[in-house]
């Protein structure tokens, strides 16, 4: 069965064509990140237009490069929240229009279900229980996975996203948006923390619970306080202060670390308490290579496989359609995914 999904829900317009839920035939992506940029972050507004703009031929690309006619797609796979609802308004009606004028079904995802089947889309092995962890710009989550379609929260963010933290305070120190890749390339050119950054303290929360708000803070005073400048001062403004080289990677080597050493803490908590079979790390930040050898390594010691630790490749961490028509596949086989309602809080779509 081929699915075309499509993925609106924020700044990456994109299509796939996925056969049976797991073969990517093709999986375009039209990032917006260029366009926005110049903001020093995602503007609704435009993002929605620039969706419509996009849309035909990011789906006539994503129906080449798979080398299929319209007419050969069985099944239309949309993201239907959570997301920027003009931005999520634009895919939906796409797909709505194309199930209607072509017959075919379409089934409205969540895109954290999406991000959670980024993990089956290159066939790594896994297993169930799966414990996922979604680390996006905008959701950070310990999601138990027990079987298809059967989610447990078992942690979440109780203020910023992971990616969120990371995009805040590289636009903190004057570095571009996207943060998380900006962040990660400033620290790799400190080798260790300068003789004027003392580390920041370990963040510290209940349960399996996240937060990313203390530490972002924490790293403002401290470039605040070396610097020699007043509090706060323009570090909302459009023009962010310009701050000593050494002084910025300092600050994203310390930053990364303990945000690293946060996600992990609780993902390392979460194994423990549900013996999971398998482990996936999805969304955006799970590219980020200090997050990557950190759980590798954590991992090793309280899981019975370590090897099933799955983090997807790189174009599949990121926002893409292939995770929305795999997602959809699946709903579809459970009869599931009927809603076509926009819903910009939407949660995990549970098997009824
Ligand atoms: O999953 P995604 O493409 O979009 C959302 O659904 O939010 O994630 C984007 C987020 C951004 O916040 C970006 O800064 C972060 O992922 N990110 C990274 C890295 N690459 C992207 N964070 C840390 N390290 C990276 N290498
Ligand atoms: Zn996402």
């Amino acid at each position: 069965m081929l699915t075309l999904g499509i993925e609106t829900s924020c700044d990456e317009t994109s299509a796939a064509v996925v056969e049976d839920g797991r073969r990517i035939l093709s999986n375009v992506v039209s990032s917006q990140v260029a366009m926005h940029a110049a903001f020093g972050g995602v503007v609704p507004e435009l993002a929605a237009r620039s969706h419509v703009e996009r849309l035909p031929a990011v789906v006539d690309e994503a129906l080449g490069i798979a080398g299929v006619g319209l007419e050969s797609i069985e099944l239309v796979a949309v993201t239907r929240g959570p997301g920027l609802v003009g931005a999520l308004l634009t895919g939906v009606g796409f797909a709505a229009a194309l199930g209607w004028e072509r017959g075919i079904p379409v089934v409205g995802v969540s895109h954290l279900d999406g991000h959670l089947h980024s993990a089956f889309l290159e066939d790594h092995a896994t297993g169930y229980p799966l414990l996922v962890l979604v680390v996006s710009g905008g959701h950070t989550e310990l999601i138990l996975n027990r079987a298809p379609g059967q989610y447990e929260l078992m942690g979440r963010t109780l203020d910023d996203a992971a990616g969120e933290a990371f995009d805040k305070v590289a636009r903190m120190l004057g570095l571009a948006y996207p943060g998380g890749p900006e962040i990660e390339r400033a620290a790799r050119s400190a080798p260790a923390l300068g003789d004027r950054w003392q580390p920041l303290g370990p963040i510290r929360v209940p349960g399996l619970d996240f937060s990313f708000s203390g530490i972002k803070t924490a790293v403002r005073y401290r470039l605040e306080r070396i610097a020699g400048r007043p509090q706060g001062a323009g570090l909302e403004g459009a023009d962010p202060p310009q701050w000593p080289a050494e002084l910025v990677a300092a600050a994203a080597l310390d930053f990364q670390g303990r945000a690293v050493g946060h996600l992990v803490d609780k993902l390392e908590a979460a194994v423990r308490k549900a013996n999971p079979a398998s482990v996936a790390v999805v969304g955006g930040v799970a590219l980020n290579g200090a997050l990557r050898s950190a759980t590798r390594a954590r991992l090793a010691a309280v899981m019975a496989q370590p090897d099933l630790v799955v983090f997807p490749g790189a174009s599949l961490c990121t926002d893409n359609a292939a995770m929305i028509a795999a997602a959809g596949h699946a709903l579809y086989g459970r009869g599931l995914g009927k809603s076509l309602r926009v819903d910009p809080s939407l949660r995990w779509e549970s098997a009824a």
